[in-house]
């Protein structure tokens, strides 16, 4: 027998025991979609390296680690690779943003996207190289009630999921205004304390003092006593988060203020926000996240635009559901078709006829004993069986309870299995 070949190293196969999980979750993300007046955009799943570079940090770890590359055909002035597979929507999103004028649209725009991303990091629980994201961006509103409302969307759509217990960690990591004298006061603090700093923060404590803030190695006693953002913040950035803070009050969201929150992105600006279920700790936890990104339209080549957005992880979501015990909604019931006779064009159009109905219908294409085809079509998950013979009628078995009426006209069979 020829060698097999495995799934690709982080990436898995859905199959379709796992798939109605993530029917459910991306059913409620399109509900949510619709209530909340959000528009559907697609870009593509790759893009030019240097948007993600420019876009989302040349220290972030989505481009200083993971990036997924992506070469161009051999021979091609692409084959050394200038484009990379999407880590995030939101870089992406901004440039068809600038690309295409969208800012003489009436606005704000309420964008939103769910799909595959990609990061080239090391496999664990909760981490893949391919993953998906629910993800909803608000560009042109700098007010402070968008970033209440997206922070409460987020928060529903756990909620209508059927997780409980999250919680929004939320923190403000200011603006180019009071931004630098926030890097320099966490850099005085964790230069002072360097050789407690684990090798990768010593690196980034000049180029993105806020990540230290983050490491996961950073010691208990020098996180707590770190400067706090909050504490930073000048007037105007003060004001927004306060009245974030107000409306989510108001909005009875459930949320923490979390000092170390800095988000792995580097265009953050005010509000920055995470998604996780109660007692967990840690980036990898995350169920979600997003922020503000007033800076980006304009770094990425466009008019100054303020924007806000969030990017929920789908599959850490169906984890915590899986871990929580969630129930999904029941699927509306199976009607199998089987016959005693060879006539499977019969039983074809009985599935037709149930099926213009709106019925969901599996026939049976074998000619095996009835009480066998009876046998599979529990087995497949069946509520009802549909007999079909030589007459105009056909018979419907109860498949859990075995009960079975004969002779009925299958308007009454339609009626039946819907009620
Ligand atoms: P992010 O925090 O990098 O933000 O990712 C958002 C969520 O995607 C995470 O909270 C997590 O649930 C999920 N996620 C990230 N990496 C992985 C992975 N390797 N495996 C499984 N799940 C993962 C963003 O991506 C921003 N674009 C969010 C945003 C939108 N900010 C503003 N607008």
């Amino acid at each position: 027998m020829a060698k097999t070949i495995p799934v690709p190293r982080g990436t898995r196969d859905l199959l379709p025991e796992e798939t109605p999980a993530w029917d459910r979750v991306e059913g409620v993300a399109r509900d949510l979609s619709r209530r909340y007046a959000l528009e559907r955009i697609e870009i593509p799943l790759f893009e030019r390296v240097e948007l993600f570079a420019r876009g989302l940090g040349e220290s972030s770890d989505a481009v200083e680690k993971e990036m997924f590359r992506v070469a161009g055909a051999k021979g091609s002035e692409e084959e050394a690779a200038p484009w990379a597979l999407r880590p995030e929507p939101t870089a992406g999103i901004v440039r068809a943003f600038i690309e295409h004028g969208m800012h003489v649209r009436p606005g704000p725009l309420r964008l939103t996207l769910i799909g595959p991303m990609f990061r080239y990091d090391r496999p664990q629980a909760g981490r893949f190289r391919q993953f998906s994201q629910w993800d909803v961006e608000v560009i042109g509103d700098a007010g402070p009630a968008v970033d209440a409302e997206l922070i409460e969307l987020g928060h529903r759509f756990y909620a209508e999921v059927g997780l409980t217990d999250v919680v929004a960690r939320v923190n403000s990591i200011g603006d180019a205004e009071c931004r630098p004298a926030y890097r320099d006061a966490l850099i005085g603090y964790f230069s002072a304390h360097e050789d407690r700093l684990s090798e990768d923060s010593r690196r980034r404590l000049r180029v993105n003092p806020l990540r230290v803030l983050d490491d996961k190695e950073l010691p208990a006693d020098l996180a707590a006593d770190a400067p706090r953002g909050i504490d930073h913040l000048c007037n105007a950035c003060r004001e927004h988060f306060e009245a974030v803070r107000a409306m989510l009050d108001a909005l009875g969201v459930r949320y923490e203020l979390d000092h170390r929150l800095v988000r792995g992105l580097d265009y953050y600006t005010r509000t920055a926000f995470e998604f996780y279920v109660a007692g967990r700790e840690g980036q990898q936890q995350a169920l979600g996240g997003g922020g503000r990104y007033d800076g980006l339209v304009e770094l990425l080549g466009g008019r100054p635009t303020p924007g806000i957005g969030f990017g929920l992880g789908l599959d850490r979501t169906i984890l915590a559901m899986e871990e929580q015990g969630v129930v999904l909604p029941a699927r509306p019931p199976l009607v199998a078709i089987v016959g005693s006779g060879d006539d499977h064009a019969r039983r074809l159009r009985v599935a037709a006829d149930l099926r213009e109905a709106g019925v969901a219908v599996r026939p049976d294409g074998s000619s095996r004993k009835l009480g066998k085809q009876l046998e599979s079509a529990a087995k497949a998950g069946a509520r009802w069986a549909v007999i079909v013979d030589e007459g105009e009628t056909v018979a419907l078995k109860d498949l859990s309870s075995g009960e079975q009426q004969d002779a009925l006209a299958i308007e009454t069979v339609v009626a039946a299995v819907s009620g």
